[in-house]
């Protein structure tokens, strides 16, 4: 959850690790720090809150060197404060450390370090770690970072990712990666390098990154990096190049990421399509799947894993699955999926969705699926991350960097992908006809106009959010393939606006939900002009029964519904199976221009972090 940068060069440290903080503060914004070494000695700046605060100490109190750590911080052990902000430094003013991860065993190590003397200055997990790395560079080590670090790291438990600097060997960076708690990237320069734990922190100043594998260590330097594993076996570095463009990693002219990555759809969707889909042929092509038409063929069931918005984008896909490719799917929790002892097999495709590709949950999900013998299969955005990596193939879903963190532009790209997932395992399965394939590949050519003209739309959404901004409970209703919209278009606005929202089942409401119902509910209803389109309207005719405010998502040209509802906001008429990907745009832009009156903090919402890393 929390984000890291390190340097090591020629250039001033401070502002390049302090700019690449700035770029991964949707990691976690309760504190910030720097370490950098400056005249032989540690020089530490920290503070609470978000990176400015920090920046204004740094103004008011520099420091100058050229080779630093930094770090912002999502709390778990010890509260946001100024002496539990990273680095921690230990007791003899040595080695420095910044992490992301939970010490699992951190008490009983504080407790032995405790006895032999050693005097904690926080309250965290972190410290202890900086406190071994002391003890043992006196001992086993002989001062050595590497080793020390390397021996440290054999006696924590949990997943990590740490970050070490020392003052006695002022030549070297060390960093570790246990396990899924985030990734390690480290940035190759020219007589520079760089430690991140995500790409787009040092991606204006290389594209040449070694992603750490758990259980190994690199030792860093100005010249370049060894790695060995924590066995201490060398490891020959693979060095990926990576597409990303950095100005697609700033925010432009939008106010906020989240703003500009809903904007971005229309592009993000045409790169997800762009090179798999060839429709003078009708056919879709996706080689980094690994996938044979007998594995298809072979396959009895797919098991979708996934938290968050990625688990409704799952929801969906069930759908295409389903429909296009005829194979079973069931859509699980990430985080409830291992605690059910599931039920897997050789002919089973476990696939996961993550636009991190780091989250903890859905990453033991598909270690679990993996002890059991399923095919695992994943949709993943951020480039060499562990879903990725451990996955036996992937499709990308190519949306770019998404650093706002509600996520968009990621979510309608994964359905794309799971939309491409179906057509290429019906083509492979011999379920669609010709003209069915045909038939859903062209659909797709149109997808991305379909969503520039439901942007252009926005100021209906802008100006529908100014009149509903005060309400503080809002139900959204849909049905069908457009049932998981609903539960995004209330997960958006609990997330950025902090207003209490479900998502129902719209056939379910009168199951309990409509109770809740009154002229302070507006019920927000999904009314397109598909196969169920006639069940909605009695929906929205029962909440409009019971005092309820409708805003209805209805399809162009429907003036019918416009009878019904309070409010329309209208999207363009799309093939059924691609209503979903619309009809969300105007949800994630009430969400976003609720939250943006209200006044909150659209791209770092309170208590979120990007990439959740911890169970
Ligand atoms: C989305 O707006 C959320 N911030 C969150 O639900 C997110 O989708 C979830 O944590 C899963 O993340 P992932 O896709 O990176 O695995």
């Amino acid at each position: 959850m929390c984000g890291i940068v390190g340097y090591i060069g020629a250039l001033r440290a401070t502002p390049l690790i302090v700019d690449g903080l700035q770029r991964l503060e949707y990691r976690g914004y309760d504190s910030a720090g720097v370490a950098v070494l400056a005249d032989g000695q540690i020089e530490i700046r920290r503070d609470v809150g978000k990176l400015s605060n920090l920046q204004a100490r740094l103004q008011a109190d520099p420091i100058d060197g050229t080779t630093g750590i930094g770090h912002t911080r999502w709390a778990t052990h010890g509260v946001p404060a100024e002496h539990n902000a990273h680095p921690h430094i230990s007791m003899d003013g040595e080695f420095v450390v910044v992490h992301n991860g939970i010490v699992e065993n951190y008490l009983p190590l504080r407790d032995e370090l405790s006895a032999e003397g050693v005097q904690f200055a926080s309250e965290t997990d972190t410290e202890v770690i900086v406190q071994l790395i002391a003890r043992l560079a006196q001992n086993g080590a002989h001062g050595d970072l590497t080793e020390a670090t390397r021996q440290a790291a054999t006696y924590l438990r949990g997943s990590h990712a740490i970050v070490v600097m020392s003052r006695r060997q002022p030549d070297r960076l060390v960093a570790v990666r246990i396990g899924n708690a985030g990734g390690v990237a480290i940035g190759l320069g020219q007589g520079e390098n760089y430690i991140a734990s995500d790409i787009p922190a040092i991606l204006e100043h290389t594209r040449q990154m070694i992603f750490l594998e758990s259980r190994q260590i690199a030792t860093v330097r100005a010249d370049g990096c060894t790695i060995q594993t924590l066995d201490g076996h060398p490891v020959e570095p693979q060095i990926h190049a990576i597409a990303w463009d950095p100005v697609s990693a700033a925010k432009g002219e939008y106010k906020h990421f989240m703003q500009k990555e809903i904007f971005e759809q229309g592009r993000s969707i045409t790169d997800t399509i762009r090179g798999r889909v060839h429709f003078d042929h009708n056919t879709v092509t996706l080689p980094d799947l690994n996938l044979t038409e007998a594995d298809a063929r072979a396959l009895t069931r797919l098991v979708t894993v996934a938290c968050g918005t990625s688990y409704y984008s799952g929801l969906v896909g069930k759908f295409y699955i389903e429909q296009l490719a005829r194979l079973n799917v069931e859509v699980d929790y990430g985080s409830e999926y291992r605690y059910r002892d599931p039920i897997l097999d050789h002919n089973t495709a476990v696939l996961s969705i993550t636009q991190s590709g780091e989250t903890v949950d859905t990453l033991a999900a598909m270690e679990e699926a993996q002890s059991k013998g399923a095919r695992l299969l994943s949709i993943v955005n951020a480039i060499g991350s562990q879903a990725m990596r451990v996955a036996d193939g992937h499709i990308s879903m190519n949306a770019g960097p998404e650093i706002g963190v509600a996520s968009t532009k990621a979510f309608t790209s994964s359905m794309v992908d799971q939309y491409l997932l179906a057509l290429y395992l019906g083509q492979l399965r011999g379920v669609l006809t010709p003209d069915q394939r045909a038939q859903h590949v062209q659909d797709l050519a149109h997808l991305p106009d379909l969503v520039s003209r439901t942007l252009e739309r926005h100021e209906a959404v802008e100006a529908l959010a100014q009149q509903l901004h005060h309400f503080t409970d809002f139900l959204y209703l849909g049905r069908g393939i457009n049932y998981p919209i609903a539960l995004e278009g209330a997960l958006k606005l609990k997330e950025i606006s902090y207003i209490h929202a479900e998502g129902y089942p719209a056939g379910e409401m009168k199951h309990g939900p409509i109770a809740l119902i009154d002229e302070n509910m507006p019920v927000v209803a999904i009314a397109l002009k598909d196969a169920v389109y006639d069940k909605m309207i009695s929906q929205i005719e029962q909440a409009k029964a019971r005092g309820g405010i409708v805003i209805a998502l209805a399809t162009e040209g429907d003036t019918f519904v416009a009878t019904k509802a309070d409010h329309v906001l209208y999207v363009p008429e799309a093939p059924a199976l691609l209503n979903p990907i619309i009809a969300v745009i105007p949800l994630q832009l009430l969400a976003y221009s609720i939250a943006v009156w209200r006044g909150a903090d659209v791209d770092q919402p309170r208590n979120l972090a990007k990439s959740v890393t911890v169970e």
